[in-house]
């Protein structure tokens, strides 16, 4: 029977959230409900209810989020009820083009739920990233559950599902960061700081952060920069190559999705090096560049879709090296507060002083 709960919706553009009461159907063929243990803010819910992702109001926020599978639909196999889950954005299709070629990371066709939640009124939600987890319950499709330990705390696991898995992708995925590398990266808050970690993960010698933030580049240092630029006062570019013998370095990850920084990037960079674009720019956002400068500094200029991720395969992993002590996944939760902490958690996003608040239910 479809079950009433408490959720965080955006009804208008930029107006403030609130918290009402959803209807969730019941799972049909292929879809789950997932009782909802924890969900953090991501500029990304945001982006949604100003208006700058579209226009399908209203919006149910939330989608970094953990929990328990509370029931599952006909013809699921990959998960069950009582399963501890992390949610992901891109459930891979199996059948595209990208996914035929084993390179189900790209996948063309991700999916979510079919059936629609609503408002009591019948209205129709739209669900950020196809989730919507500030949400007592949630539904969606049976492949956007990825099975992890149980024994990992829900604030931290489900940071796994949207920015930090960008961050540390963007660095060992896309960016192919290894043992003895140098490694720049531009923007440090959660996606950036998450590169960082990742960075010193794969074993990178130099881990250079860079933020236009003092507070930020702390962060930075505490998740494993070796040096850190404000670029406020610093020209990046210059900083960079000075602290790599003058050559620049081996990946610089762009985690802000501006121009400017992109080109900072693109010069910081050593010959052959590689630029990994995870931050995301807006469309009005154009990028000039020298050709000449393309061809002659060689390398790899790459974009991240979530950090290239493929659930199934990372969640698992980083998951249990977080609960052998060896990814201190726990540095990203600066806050936990209550599903009508929302609104307030997008202020301090924007005065700088959190890298994640998690709605903890
Ligand atoms: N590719 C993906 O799959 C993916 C997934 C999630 C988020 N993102 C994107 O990643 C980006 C970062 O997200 P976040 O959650 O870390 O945001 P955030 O707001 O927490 O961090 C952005 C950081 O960039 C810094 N910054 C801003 N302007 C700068 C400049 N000119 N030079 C240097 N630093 C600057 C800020 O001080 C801040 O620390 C966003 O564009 C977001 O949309 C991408
Ligand atoms: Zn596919
Ligand atoms: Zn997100």
């Amino acid at each position: 029977m479809a079950q009433q709960v408490k959720a965080v919706i955006a009804r208008a553009k930029g107006a403030p959230v609130e918290v009402t009461t959803i209807v969730v159907p019941d799972p049909g063929p292929g879809e789950a409900v997932v009782r909802i243990q924890a969900c953090g803010v991501c500029h990304t819910d945001l982006h949604y209810r100003e208006g700058g992702i579209n226009d399908e109001f209203p919006f149910l926020l939330g989608h970094e989020a953990a929990g328990i599978v509370e029931t599952v639909g006909e013809g699921v196999t990959e998960v069950a009820p009582g399963d501890f889950v992390i949610l992901n954005w891109r459930a891979v299709c199996g059948q595209c083009r990208a996914c035929r070629r084993g390179r189900a990371q790209y996948c063309f066709n991700t999916h979510n739920a079919k059936q629609r939640m609503t408002l009591l009124d019948g209205t129709e939600l739209s669900p950020a990233l196809g989730i919507g987890a500030f949400a007592e319950k949630t539904l969606v499709a049976a492949g956007q559950c990825t099975k992890v330990d149980p024994q990992a705390e829900p604030a931290v696991a489900g940071l796994l599902g949207c920015g930090v898995m960008a961050g540390l992708g963007a660095a060992i995925n896309t960016g192919g960061v290894g043992r003895g590398d140098s490694v720049a990266v531009i923007g440090c808050g959660g996606v950036g700081g998450a590169a960082v970690m990742g960075s010193r993960l794969a074993g990178a010698a130099r881990i250079i952060a860079v933020d236009i933030d003092d507070r930020k580049l702390e962060k930075a240092l505490a998740l494993g920069a070796t040096h850190t630029v404000n670029s406020r006062t610093t020209d990046p570019v210059e900083a960079i190559r000075e602290l790599t013998g003058g050559n620049g370095a081996d990946v610089v990850v762009e985690a802000v999705g501006r121009p400017e920084t992109y080109k900072q990037a693109f010069y910081a960079r050593d010959l052959a090096g590689t630029v990994v674009l995870v931050g995301v720019p807006t469309p009005e956002m154009t990028l000039e560049l020298p050709l000449l400068d393309v061809f002659g500094r060689g390398g790899a200029l790459k974009s991240s879709w979530y950090g290239d991720c493929l659930p199934s395969r990372d969640f698992p992993m980083l998951i249990d090296l977080y609960l052998q002590g060896r990814l201190d996944l726990g540095a990203f939760v600066t806050e936990t507060i209550e599903l009508d902490g929302v609104e307030q958690a997008f202020a301090r996003m924007h005065e700088g002083d959190v890298l994640r608040s998690v709605v903890v239910f």
